[in-house]
This record gives C-alpha cells, structure tokens and sequence, in this order.
C-alpha cells in the first residue's frame, strides 16, 4: 500500500498490447486463507517479431510460470510489486501461472475476498491482477473458462460467469462447478462468488421468444427482501427491448447481492454482484428512496450488458464511454417506470420529478468537482489511480453528454445512432470518438450542412459553462430579442497549461416565454409555432429573434435543464414570483422556485455572517403558499416545489464560503414558513396518509414524501401538536418511509426524553438486519449537536465497523458530508476527526479513504479562518508515511 513518487498515466500514450489472449482457462482452489489459482492462457502474438509479454500482479505470490507446459526457471523472467514480465516471446503458445491469493485478510474488496461466509470477487477496474497474472486492461478480451472448487457443506453454490457446464463431488468433503462464459470480455468484467444463499428466480422469455432463467442470490434468511429486485430486473430487460431493441444474450443472469462492497454494483457478465443495499428491500426495512435506487442500479447494471459489456471501452480514459451512457439510460428507465400508468399531466410532472432529482445531484456532488482541484473532462487526460475517476463527471455529466445528444439528434435520431453503434462495433472495445462518430453520421445526415465537431468540446474539456442571457424587447416592433453568450474558466489541470485556450461549447439550450399574467407565448420559430424552442449556441455569442410578441415577456430558460450549464438572467423577484406560480415546464417552474429561494437565502447568509437582523421577503412565503395549496399539482412534484435548496447548491453561490451562515439562513427562512403557513402544513399532514397495502409507485412515494416535508417544517418549529404527530407516526408507521419520516423529525429538531427513547427502541427493534442498522447510524450522524465527540462514541458502538463500506459510510462519511456544523466546528475538531478518519480507512480499504479525502476538495473556497484549519489537516495526511496513491493523488491535487 506505500509507494510515494506516484506515477501518472496519460491518454496519449495508449499503446496496442501486442498479444492476442483468445482463451483463459482458471482454476481456483478455494481456502479462506490461501486460495490456488491455476491460469492458463492460449496467447498468440499480433505481429512477426518477438516482444516482451507483460503481466500485471499485485499482492499476490507466484508459484511457477510454464510455457507449452515446460517450467520457467527464474531467470527466465522477471518479477516486481506490480509486474511479471516474459521477455521476447513470439508465435502461438500456452502459457500457465501458478499463484496464490489471501481472501480472508483481503480488506481493499478489490480481487478475491471474504464477505460474513462466503468468497467474491470485484474486478474493476484493477481488480484482476490482485487474483492472477494477467494483462489487466479492457481491451485485451478473451473467452473463459472457469473451474472451482470449495468445501461443499459451507459453499454449495459456486458461480461465475456464463453458463454451468458440469459440477462434480470431489473428495474430503469439496465439489467443484466449471463454467463457460461464450462471449470475449476484459478480465474487469470476470466474477466468481462461492457460498450459501437464499434464491428467488424466474423463468422469462425474451422479445425473440426465448427462455431465460432471472436468479437472485442474497444471504440466507434474506430472500423475503428480493421480491422487488427480482421484479425490477425483469422490468429492465422488457424496457430495454421496447426502447433499444436489446434483448439478454445468455440463458440466464444472476445477481448476487454482498454486505461488504466499495460501490453501489458491479456489471460483471452475467454474474452481477450488488451492493446489499441495492438488492434487499421489503416494507419495513425500506424506504422509496431505497426502492427507487434498487430499480434504478439494477437497470444501470444490467443495461450495461450491452452498454459496456458487448461494446466495451478500449482504455480507462475511455470510462464514460460506459458509465455516462448507462447513467443516461437508467435514468430513463426511471422516469418511464416512474410516469408509468399516469395520465399525461400526472406522467409530465413524475418524469420532471425524476430530472429534478438528477439535476440536484448533479449539482451538489458534480459542479463542485467541477470548480475544485478534481476537476476533469469527462474524458479524463491524465490519472494516477483510476480508482479515483469513478466520479460525479464521468458518471452523471457523461450522463448529461449523451443527453445533449438525444436532444439534438430527438429519439429517432438516438436510437438510429444506437443502432448504428452496434452494428459497427459489437463485440469492440472502442473510444468516446467512436460514439461521437456514430452520432455525427446521423446527425449529418437529418441535418445536412451541420456537424458535431464543436459538441467534441464536451468531452475534452472540464468545467461548468455559464451562459450569460439578454432580453430587448421592442415594443413598436413587437420584437423579442434573446442573446446568448458563453463563457467557461480554466479549472484544475487546464490552470497549470501553458497558453491553454478554452474553446466553446455546442449547448442545447431549450427555453420558452411566459407572459406578465403566466400564460405561455406561441413562438414562430424554424418554421412552426411552438411554445418550447430549442436553440443551438455554437459560438462566444449569438442573438435570436421572436416577433409577434404583444407584450415585454418573462423567459424561461434551460427547460428541462437541456445543457449541464449555470444560467445568468437577472429576473427581478415579482418575474421570478410569476414563473414560480405558472410556468408551463415543470422543470423550469421548480428551477424558478430554486432562484427565488436561493437569492433570498444567500441575502439572509450574507446578512447573518455580518451579525444583521435578517426579514424574511413575503413573496417567498406567498410562493410556498401557492404552491403548496395548487390543487392541480401532484403531492410528489409539490414536494420538490416546497423544498429549500440545499447547503451545497448554495455554497457553489458564496464567496468566500460561509458554511455556518448557510446552515442559519436555511433553518432561519424554513422556520418562517412553518410559522407564516402553519394551519396549511397541519392539513397537509391529514391529507396525505397512505393507507392499506404498501407500494412504492410515484405517487404513492409522493404523498408520503410531501406528509414528511409538513412533518419537518413543522417540527422545525417545535410544534406540540406535530411533536405528538411525529411520535404517533413513529409508533404506528406501517412502512420504513413513515417510520424513518417521523423519527428523523424527531431527531434533527427535537431534544427531550422520547427521542433518545425512540432512538433506542428503533435498534433495538432492527439491530438484526444491518442496512437499517446502516440508516440508525446515519440518523444520528446528521443530527443538529452532533459532533466529532459524539461520533467517535458512536464509532465505540459495538455495531460498528470501520471494515464495512456501509457502515463507514453511514458513520464517518454522512458526518463528514452533510453534517455542516459539526464537521466545520471553530475548534478545528471536525477536522481533526476527518483526518484521522481518512488515515485509519486508508490502512484497510484505499478506495474508500480516497473518497472521504475528497470531502476537503474545495477548501481554498471557505472562510479565512476554516480554511487555514483545512488546510492544516490535508498537509497532516499527506505527510502520513505510507500513504496510498489513492489518497496520495487527492490530497496532493488539493494542495497543489
Ligand atoms: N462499473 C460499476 C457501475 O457503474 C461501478 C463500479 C466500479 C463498481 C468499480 C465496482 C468497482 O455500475
Ligand atoms: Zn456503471
């Protein structure tokens, strides 16, 4: 885990490896504590003369290396920490490596490990050559074949990917299981599981009528939680046949679920391991966020069979080649499940719920990246560890790339595109620009004289673009004018170039104008009336006209958030008030709500961080008046209107970062509108129950949402009646949603006996199933109070445990995340923990030390006196000896 002068790959540098691997046969014997891996690979040469063959291996201890089963002596290769290198090898031949591994002891949860009682593995992205010898990169992609053998009575299902071929009784109590996985992939996509489990499964046939077999797979005793993934998973291939025309290409795919896991899923062939917490829900331990995301991770990974699996990427830079584009498609799955059933009003706001919900995470966990030391292309440059690139910019701006281009090519034109993307390159592992390239042919030809050159800009170049909006409006010409300009600072690594120029950016930019009474303008433009245009900003700047406008209009602008772009307009609040009461876009009315609130928070930040006396500005109050008595509107989508902005959107707005101020501001203003709308918060409490059976559709998930959001407001201010509310709730919620709504009232604003009572009585009710052990853990590191003191005594609790991703995450990372006063106390002890934290995860797991390192990204933006304490706890640990490159490349990229 040491190595400090870290090396850093660049995208340039790409080389072809000059073997073809057509075959690896594995063999595992498998022990907790010493497992044997026999490998064979049938390797023949690209080219006619001889090159060295090179092998990745980390952690693992080789045993002996033949050739055409003829032992190599040791000076007949060589081998390091990180390589085993044949030299000067030619032609056809077998090559076969001996090694061992260590499960149990394996803490990193990348290769082979142990998890409670059974063997996994995680490949990606350099996960393979912790378990074998092998050329580790996606673009060297062979057929495997994979044999394993383990104890029968402890594991009895041994899996791996492809389909089982044969399984026998061995001797002393162990059988072995081979499987054959009949299509080419990189050893990132390997997989092998061995254990005991629960199955729930289905027969399913596909759109060409033929027979699958749909498994789960999660500990034993937990198989009541599978029903829903099971359902959604059988959701996802129907969606992906109807929308893409992609059917399953094996007879049968199998998700495993695992309680030790460093991300949310993996997308392995045929054999996907979860993440527990995107597998296992029922009623009572779930909530409909936590539905929501099964539905949705389990479309994402399963989708990626043709999104990353048939056509993968050719090198790691490539990463959102994958990921950006399955993000995109999982969010549409959501959204069609999501508005599925509902008539067209309804459907229109659940799928503007869905982009709400995108857009926000977008801009809490991306833009900031965006703006900090982190930030990169979403076709990165250069890495140290790529670990660290699994990021909010690959994933969901890549996400928002490809969006940009099913705007501009319109669903017909996407799915030509996709189409023509597997015809061409099936079975390939290619590049961004080949994308690119497959989209621009049928751009070019639905839009003859125009390409997608400048749209490149988006993939080679980081930063959030601002564009800047200008309204003239002639009266006597009964002309509109919209002028567009862009513009986009250097960010992180474009900083230190040399002469480095940014060029623009092709943005979609949708947008509409309202009039001074809220109807909606008909706009002529290319040739139709249309009330939604959508205008192609190519260069610095560029003016559009609209005639026939009777009146000075009110824009709204970025409908549906058609470019991942900050809009400068300067709406004056009575415009913004207007848009917020009676936009014709959900999306942009929410995002009107969003500017009003914003400004009128950052006003009272401001004003709080010198010591004022902040008045809260009535339109805000008559606002949420409006739209929380709007009849027409659905409870979910209303929800979202009612909601403040949070911490983090508001910081990208501060300068410097006051984050106390902003934590003030929003208990300051939300407080106001608990008072000011007290009787409509009590109403709305009655008029939203749930009753009967539990489902998780949008808007029953609605209602439950808009009943917790009275619920909080109401409690903010410490109301008796909802305080009885709240504990009532608690005590005889039929659901995890209601359950964890109420308690989590209670906890973040209210102080006597009965919380800590509840608290005690809600683990001692759920100690057992650990994913609501997870959110008990969570509840409490959020809490107003909470401190660093109050989380280490946590950390003493003996349900905690810093090895488990979950929980660590539920503890450590929720703290330091969202809890804004505790983490940034004037003592520095916030701080402190941070470091100290960062420093014990990284001697056991440094994916998941790099990721908290990564919560003091954007110190150099706070207030003087934060930051010097910042920065004094970043030094700390990049000074700690040994070190990972995982957390060495972060905090050193902070500091530079
Ligand atoms: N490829 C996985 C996904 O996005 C994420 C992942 C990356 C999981 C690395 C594990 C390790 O679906
Ligand atoms: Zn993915």
């Amino acid at each position: 885990m040491s190595s400090n002068t870290p090396t850093t790959i660049h995208r340039l540098d790409y080389r072809e490896y000059p073997f073809n691997i057509e075959n690896v046969a594995l063999h595992f014997d498998l022990h907790e504590t010493s497992t044997r891996i026999t490998s064979t690979l049938s390797v023949s040469s690209k080219e006619n003369w001889p090159a060295d063959l090179v092998l990745n291996g980390e952690d693992i201890r080789l045993v002996a290396v033949s050739i055409n089963g003829k032992a190599l002596g040791e000076h007949q290769y060589s081998l390091n920490e990180q390589t085993l290198v044949v030299p000067s090898l030619q032609g056809q031949f077998e090559l076969s490596i001996v090694s061992e591994c260590n499960p149990q002891e394996n803490s990193t949860l990348m290769g082979l490990y142990v998890s409670g009682n059974s063997f996994f593995t995680q490949c990606e992205a350099e996960g393979f050559r912790r378990i074998t010898f092998f050329p580790d990169r996606p673009d060297v992609m062979s057929t495997y074949t994979v044999t394993i053998c383990a104890d029968k009575a402890r594991y009895p299902y041994l899996l791996s990917n492809g389909n089982l071929c044969a399984s026998t009784d061995l001797p002393d109590g162990r059988h072995q299981a081979t499987w054959e996985d009949p299509f080419r992939k990189p050893s990132y996509l390997f997989a092998l599981v061995a254990g005991d489990f629960d199955i729930r499964e289905k027969h399913a046939t596909t759109q060409s009528g033929r027979e699958v077999l749909l498994q789960v797979y999660s500990d034993k005793g937990s198989g009541h939680q599978t029903e829903w993934a099971l359902e959604s998973l059988e959701n996802a291939m129907k969606w992906d046949e109807a929308r893409f025309g992609l059917e399953l290409d094996l007879d049968r795919f199998m998700i495993v679920a695992v309680r030790d896991f460093n991300m949310g899923a993996m997308e392995n062939k045929g054999l996907n391991i979860f993440n527990a917490a995107y597998v296992l829900a029922d009623p009572n331990t779930a909530t409909d966020a936590n539905y929501e995301g099964i539905e949705s991770v389990i479309g994402h990974e399963y989708f990626h069979n043709w999104t990353g699996n048939r056509i993968t990427c050719r090198d790691w830079f490539q990463l959102s080649l994958k990921e950006g584009l399955t993000v995109f498609r999982d969010q549409e799955f959501s959204a069609d499940m999501m508005a599925r059933n509902l008539d067209a009003s309804a459907a229109a706001s659940a799928r503007a719920i869905k982009r709400i919900d995108d857009v926000t995470r977008l801009r809490t966990a991306q833009f900031p990246e965006d703006a900090g030391p982190m930030a990169h292309p979403i076709r990165p440059e250069s890495y140290q560890e790529i670990a660290n690139f699994y990021t909010a910019t690959i994933y969901e701006k890549g996400a928002e790339v490809i969006r940009m281009q099913h705007t501009l090519l319109g669903e017909e034109g996407f799915r030509a595109g996709m189409d023509e993307y597997f015809s061409r390159h099936d079975g390939q592992a290619v590049t961004c620009d080949d994308f690119i390239n497959v989209m621009e042919s049928v751009y070019t030809q639905r839009n003859p004289g125009k390409d997608l050159s400048l749209f490149r800009n988006w993939y080679s170049q980081a930063g959030t673009p601002r564009v800047t909006v200008q309204l003239a409006y002639n009266e006597a010409q009964q002309r509109c004018s919209i002028t567009l300009s862009q513009s986009c600072a250097p960010v992180g690594v474009e900083k230190l170039q040399n002469g480095f120029v940014k060029k623009p950016f092709h943005i979609p930019f949708s947008m509409g104008f309202i009039s001074q009474s809220g109807q909606p303008l008909m706009l002529q433009f290319e040739g139709r009336p249309q009330t939604t245009v959508l205008l192609e900003l190519i260069e610095e700047s560029q003016t559009w006209h609209f005639d026939q406008i009777s009146e000075r209009p009110i824009p709204s602008l970025l409908r549906d958030f058609s470019a991942p772009v900050i809009v400068d307009y300067p709406w004056n609040q009575q415009e913004l008030a207007i848009l917020c009461a009676h936009d014709s876009n959900p999306f942009a009315r929410w995002e009107a709500v969003q500017a009003l609130s914003s400004n009128e928070l950052l006003r009272i930040a401001a004003l709080l961080a010198q010591g004022g006396q902040p008045e809260l500005d009535p339109a805000l109050l008559q606002v949420w008046q409006t739209n929380l008595t709007d009849p027409s509107l659905d409870a979910g989508y209303r929800a979202w209107l009612l909601t403040l902005p949070s911490e983090k959107v508001l910081a990208e707005r501060m300068t410097p970062i006051e984050p106390v101020a902003i934590a003030r501001a929003r208990d300051f203003v939300r407080e106001k509108l608990a008072n000011g709308l007290l009787d409509l918060w009590q109403q709305t409490l009655g008029q939203n129950e749930t009753p009967g059976r539990y489902s998780p559709d949008a808007i029953s998930a609605g209602r439950r949402s808009l009943k917790n959001l009275a619920l909080a407001y109401l409690l903010s201010i410490q109301n008796p009646s909802a305080i009885q509310a709240a504990f009532a709730q608690y005590q005889n919620a039929s659901n995890m949603t209601d359950r964890l709504g109420a308690l989590s009232a209670l906890v973040s604003h209210y102080e006597g006996d009965e919380r800590d009572e509840a608290l005690a009585q809600f683990y001692e009710q759920w100690q057992h199933d650990p994913l609501v052990v997870d959110k008990w853990f969570a509840l409490q590191a959020n809490a107003r109070h909470t401190n660093a003191q109050t989380i280490l005594g946590l950390m003493a609790h003996p349900a905690f445990n810093l090895r488990n991703p979950n929980r660590a995450r539920s503890l450590i990372f929720q703290f330091c995340i969202n809890n804004t006063e505790g983490l940034h106390k004037s003592d520095g002890s916030g701080y402190a923990f941070w470091a100290d934290q960062v420093i014990a995860l990284d001697g056991i797991n440094p994916e998941i030390a790099a990721r908290l390192a990564r919560v003091m990204d954007n110190w150099s933006r706070y207030a003087p006196a934060l930051k010097a304490g910042m920065q004094q706890a970043l030094k700390r640990v990049e000074a700690h000896p040994g070190l990972s490159k995982n957390v060495f490349e972060i905090v050193s990229k902070a500091l530079n």
